[in-house]
C-alpha cells in the first residue's frame, strides 16, 4: 500500500513499512491515541497550572531516608536552534561565568537545609559551554555532595581537550545531533556553529569510548523529513555506536511553532507513527528500548529522564524544576532576579504545585509506563484499569509489559506533557520581556 508523503516539500511518496512487525494502526488505536493526547493535553494544564506568591517559598527539609537527585541548568547556548523551547540565553561569556558563581552558591544553601544528592544531572541550554566552569562545578558538587553519577547534555562541539577535561568527571555525556542531513541541519541553524554532519560525527566519535556512556539525541518528525532522512539518520548513528539513543518526536509550544514554520517548513503529523515504528525497527535490532524514546546498548543500566527515575529531585539555576514530597516548584526565569535571590540566601523558587495522592500516583503510573517498568504490587488499586489497558493492547496479555502500540502511546503522552512544561517555560519567558 502507498500513501502520499503529507510533506509536500519533497512531494515523495512514502513506503507503508510492514506494521505486521511492530504493530497495526486502525481506526480503533487511532481514535485512542487522539483521545489520550487531547486529555493528556487537558490534563497536563491542570498539572502545570503554578501558583505565584508575593513571598519567599521555603521548601521543606530534607529527609534522610530519601534518594534525591540533584538538577543544574546551564541557561547558555551558542546558537539559538528555532525548535528548541528549553529556557536559554544566547551565549556571553561573562554572565555565564557570573551564573556559575552564583549556582555554586545556590548548592551551598541547598546543603545548609540538610539536603544530599546521589547523582547529578547537568542539563541545558549547552552545559560544556564553558569546559572549565563546568569542571569546576562538578568538583564543587562532588565536594558537598555524596554524588556517584554525572551526567550532561553538550552539543556536537567536542575536542580532545574537552573530552579529556571531562572522561573522568562525566558517567554519561549526552550530545545533540537532531539530523545528520546537511540541508536540513543548515535549516534548524546548527550547520554554521556546528559544521557539516560528517564533520559533527568526527568530533562525537573523539568522546566514543571515553565516557562510560555516550548518548546522541535525534529528533524526527521535522517538517519536510522524509522516511529516507530518517532511515540515513539511524543508520549514521548506528554507525557511531553510542551507548544510548534517544529519539524524540518534534514537540513545540506555540511561539515554537511559529519558529519552526517559519525557519524550517510546515508542520505535520500524519508521519509521526510510521517514522516512530521505522525506528523501532532499525533499533531494536542492536539496542534495548529502555523507554518510549530511549534505546540502550544490551547491558547497560542508565536512564536520561530524570524525572522518571527520580521521585524526588531539585533543581537549582534559572528556570529548572523540582519536585519534593507532593509539590512540583518552578525557579525564576530571570538572571537578574536569580542572582537577587541567591545572595539574599534563597533558592531560587518562584511558583509551586501541590498535588493530591492520586495524581502523583497516576503521574507515577504513566511514568512507569514510559520506562517499561511497573510494579504490579504498587497499582493494586488500578486492577481495572490495567485489564482495559490489556484489552486495548497497550499492555502485554501476562507479562505487564507495554507493546509497541503502548509504546507509541505511551510517547504521544509523554509528548503532551513535555509540551506542558514547554508551554509553561515560554509564558515564564515571556513576563521577561515585559
Ligand atoms: C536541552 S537540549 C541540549 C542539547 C545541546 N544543547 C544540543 O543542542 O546539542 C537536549 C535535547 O532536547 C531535544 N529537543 C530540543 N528541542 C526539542 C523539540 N522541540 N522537540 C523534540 N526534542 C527537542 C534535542 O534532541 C536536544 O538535543
Ligand atoms: S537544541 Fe541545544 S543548542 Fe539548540 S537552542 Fe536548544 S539547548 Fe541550545
Amino acid at each position: 500500500m502507498k500513501q502520499i508523503d503529507p510533506n509536500h516539500h519533497s512531494g515523495q511518496i512514502l513506503n507503508n513499512i510492514d506494521l505486521d512487525t511492530t504493530f497495526k494502526y486502525g481506526f480503533l488505536k487511532k481514535s485512542l491515541v487522539r483521545v489520550a493526547s487531547w486529555y493528556m493535553g487537558k490534563k497536563t494544564k491542570f498539572f502545570l497550572d503554578f501558583q505565584y506568591t508575593q513571598e519567599s517559598i521555603i521548601p521543606p527539609k530534607s529527609n534522610k531516608n530519601k534518594k534525591y537527585l540533584l538538577y543544574l541548568h546551564i541557561p547558555f547556548c551558542k546558537t539559538l536552534c528555532p525548535y528548541c523551547s528549553f529556557h536559554k540565553f544566547k551565549f556571553e561569556e561573562e554572565k555565564a561565568r557570573e551564573y556559575f558563581k552564583t549556582l555554586r552558591k545556590e548548592m551551598n544553601i541547598a546543603k545548609s537545609m540538610g539536603y544530599d544528592f546521589i547523582s547529578l544531572y547537568i542539563g541545558g541550554g549547552t552545559t560544556t559551554i564553558l569546559p572549565d566552569e563546568l569542571v569546576k562545578i562538578i568538583d564543587y558538587a562532588k565536594e558537598l555532595f555524596s554524588i556517584k553519577d554525572v551526567s550532561c547534555e553538550g552539543d556536537p562541539l567536542i575536542d580532545d581537550t574537552l573530552v579529556r577535561l571531562l572522561s573522568k568527571k562525566v558517567d554519561r555525556l549526552s550530545v545533540g545531533v537532531q539530523t545528520t542531513n546537511d540541508e536540513m541541519l543548515k535549516k534548524i541553524k546548527r550547520y554554521k556553529k556546528f559544521g557539516s554532519s560528517k564533520t559533527q560525527l568526527e568530533n562525537i566519535t573523539k568522546a566514543i569510548g571515553k565516557f562510560s556512556i555516550v548518548n546522541t539525541d535525534l529528533i524526527f518528525n521535522l517538517p519536510s523529513q522524509t522516511q529516507k532522512m530518517l532511515e540515513d539518520d539511524l543508520d549514521e548513528i548506528i554507525k557511531l555506536n553510542p551507548e544510548q539513543i534517544s529519539v524524540y518526536p518534534l514537540m513545540y509550544s506555540p511561539s515554537v511553532k511559529k519558529k519552526i514554520e517559519k525557519n524550517i517548513g510546515k508542520l505535520h503529523n500524519e508521519n509521526e507513527i510510521n517514522f516512530y515504528n521505522i525506528i523501532m525497527d532499525k533499533l531494536q535490532k542492536n539496542y534495548n528500548q529502555i523507554s518510549s524514546w530511549t534505546f540502550a546498548k544490551k547491558n547497560i543500566h542508565t536512564f536520561d529522564e530524570y524525572v522518571v527515575e527520580y521521585n524526588e529531585y531539585i533543581g537549582l539555576g534559572s528556570g529548572s524544576f523540582s519536585f519534593i514530597e507532593d509539590t512540583l516548584y518552578i525557579n525564576t526565569f530571570s538572571l537578574e532576579k536569580y542572582k537577587k535571590c541567591v545572595e539574599k540566601g534563597n533558592l531560587s523558587f518562584e511558583r509551586f504545585k501541590k498535588y493530591n495522592e492520586n495524581d502523583i500516583m497516576k503521574y507515577q503510573l504513566m511514568l512507569d509506563l514510559f520506562s517499561n517498568n511497573i510494579d504490579m504490587k504498587k497499582y493494586k488499586k488500578y486492577k481495572i484499569l490495567f485489564q482495559l489497558l490489556q484489552w486495548f493492547g497497550i499492555l502485554k496479555k501476562d507479562l505487564f509489559q507495554t507493546t509497541p502500540f503502548g509504546k507509541y502511546l505511551l510517547l504521544v503522552l509523554m509528548k503532551e506533557f513535555y509540551i506542558g512544561m514547554d508551554f509553561v517555560r515560554e509564558t515564564s519567558r515571556m513576563r521577561l520581556n515585559r
